[in-house]
């Protein structure tokens, strides 16, 4: 079993909501669903109360252990355990060696009243509910309590934990651009490139294509885990840095694609950061009208944020980013054990945008990201999930860019000018950084948000180590017709996304005078 398909099996004590959460995160990621008992239940002809009554609690368990060993070798991903399934020692081995078993607790009170609501049959528990229920959990707590994954869901609706759930084991799928697509969260999850890509069935030749600092170090583990499942990939190597995302660059990538031979059933893998996704993407956009793509970030920009959503493209000397295209790729596989080689200030950098996507929707992970750069080190997953689970919930509803897409703008619209005006002197994540404190005190000066949020914004950001001030050596003049340049600005007026407090912002603000952004306190 391969970590790529590997089953992710809902455990917990009845009432816990394995079979509704188990079907949401089922729709959500395009995965197939099974219930065992459902199995059990086609297998024996009868339902899980005729079999209790009639053969007994003992056969049960038996039927159950047959229908688990057939559930975890099928084709279904995503399984929802009967309450005991696991408490035989020789179930729970077969289970945690097919998968992640997650275990959903909730309260005595909590799971008296679901399954009161809930119209099914429950033999064990028939007769006073609540005393039954209290007895069972007597007798099986510790069991629950020894799986390492386990989940409180009280007061959440099957809709929110299955969300968290994603958030957990960094699963996500991006609807609305193209067919859809995975995003994966995986620690060690590069050697599975391969197998991920067999899953998916991909076909035709390919190419990597990566810079030369990423190359050199996670290159050969890419093309041995392709190897291993039988591709051969040749590889496309740019110079590393800003300076290569250029049409000059994207011409060679084609000429270097031609030169491979590949046609419109190919496939690009772009292994890198930021600008090894962007331009990769873009050439496979436009390469015979657009060919599938793959990306596998491997910076924290490029994972939080820039490998996802679709939009690629290169750097135009009179305004960044101002053309590309939309070009969904076909995975995303965010491997977080490539960044312990990540530069300090690149991974920096990063966390300019991960402080961002906490800023427009996700106070938790705001909050984490204040606790320091060694606590934010210690949680990748969860910090880099988390990012992720932001951005995917924008783009999926605004896929194109027409409206609430512009959230993640965020810091982006002075960002970008004092970016350019430093004559790139300042890293992406720099430039958001201070971009994000300049626009938190604009908010605050049209009142959209209490005076306080930008002290807050810029103190987390200083505690990870990032800039907040537009260095003194810009000249203000510079970043003002840097920003009139910059896309954003519609009919003449210049539009800011602006916080109007941690976890909520508001697009669209329409600024007239541009003095204001440096207007002082
Ligand atoms: N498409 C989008 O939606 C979007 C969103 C945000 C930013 N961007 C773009 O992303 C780019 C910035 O991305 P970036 O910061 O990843 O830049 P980058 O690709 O230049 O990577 C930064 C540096 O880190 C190195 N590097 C990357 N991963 C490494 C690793 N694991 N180990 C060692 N070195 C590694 C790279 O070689 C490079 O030198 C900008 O061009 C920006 O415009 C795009």
């Amino acid at each position: 079993m391969v970590a790529g398909m590997k089953k992710i099996l809902l455990y917990g004590p009845p009432g816990s909501g394995k079979s509704m959460v188990g079907r949401y995160m089922a729709q959500s990621l395009n995965l197939s669903f099974l219930d065992l008992d459902d199995l059990i239940e086609s297998k024996a002809g009868m339902s899980i109360a005729q079999i209790m009554t009639e053969r007994g609690e003992t056969a049960f368990r038996i039927m159950e252990a047959e229908a688990l060993g057939e559930a975890l070798q099928g084709r279904s991903h995503l399984i929802a355990l009967g309450g005991g399934a696991l408490l035989r020692s020789d179930n729970r081995r077969l289970a945690e060696s097919a998968g992640k078993v997650i275990c959903l607790a909730a309260t005595l009170d909590t799971l008296t009243s679901r399954l009161q609501a809930d119209e099914n049959s429950r033999p064990l528990l028939e007769g006073d509910l609540s005393k039954k229920l209290r007895a069972l959990l007597a007798g099986r707590g510790e069991h629950y309590e020894s799986f390492q994954l386990c989940f409180e869901t009280d007061r959440q609706t099957p809709a929110q934990i299955a969300w968290r759930l994603q958030i957990t084991l960094g699963r996500f799928r991006v609807n609305g651009m193209g067919n859809g697509y995975d995003v994966l969260v995986e620690p060690g999850g590069l050697v599975t490139l391969g197998e991920l890509l067999r899953e998916r069935e991909v076909d035709g030749s390919l190419v990597l294509v990566t810079d030369s600092n990423v190359g050199p170090l996670y290159g050969p583990r890419a093309l041995e885990s392709l190897r291993k499942s039988g591709y051969d990939a040749e590889v496309v190597t740019l110079p590393a840095g800003e300076p290569t995302k250029t049409l000059e660059t994207a011409s060679w990538l084609w000429q270097e694609f031609l030169r491979a031979g590949l046609d419109r059933k190919s496939t690009i893998i772009a292994l890198g950061g930021g600008v090894t996704g962007d331009l990769a993407g873009f050439a496979g956009s436009t390469f015979m009208r657009g060919i599938a793509w793959i990306g596998v970030p491997s910076s924290l920009l490029a994972m939080a944020d820039s490998s996802l959503g679709g939009k690629t493209g290169f750097d135009f000397p009179e305004a960044k980013n101002l053309i590309g295209t939309f070009h969904a790729p076909r995975l995303v596989l965010a491997d977080p054990e490539v960044l312990s080689t990540l530069p300090e200030a690149e991974f920096r950098s990063g966390l300019a945008e991960v402080v961002k996507h906490g800023i427009i929707a996700d106070k938790d992970l705001f909050d984490l990201c204040s606790k320091g750069h060694e606590t934010v080190q210690g949680s990748l997953p969860e910090v880099i999930g988390r990012a992720i689970a932001v951005k995917v919930k924008i783009i999926e509803e605004d896929p194109y860019e027409r409206g609430p897409r512009a959230a993640l703008n965020l810091g982006h619209t002075i960002g970008h000018a004092v970016e350019t005006a430093s004559g790139y002197c300042l890293r992406h994540g720099e430039a958001v950084s201070i971009g994000m404190v300049a626009e938190a005190r604009l908010a605050e000066r049209l009142a959209v948000a209490l005076s306080g949020l930008s002290d807050r914004i810029a103190s987390v950001l200083k505690g990870l180590g990032l800039p907040t001030e537009i260095p003194a050596n810009l000249s203000r003049q510079t970043i003002l017709q840097s920003m009139k340049a910059d896309k954003k600005k519609a009919v003449g007026v210049i539009r800011f996304t602006l916080p109007v407090e941690i976890g909520r912002v508001e697009v669209g603000i329409a600024v007239d005078d541009l003095n204001l952004v440096f207007q002082e306190k």
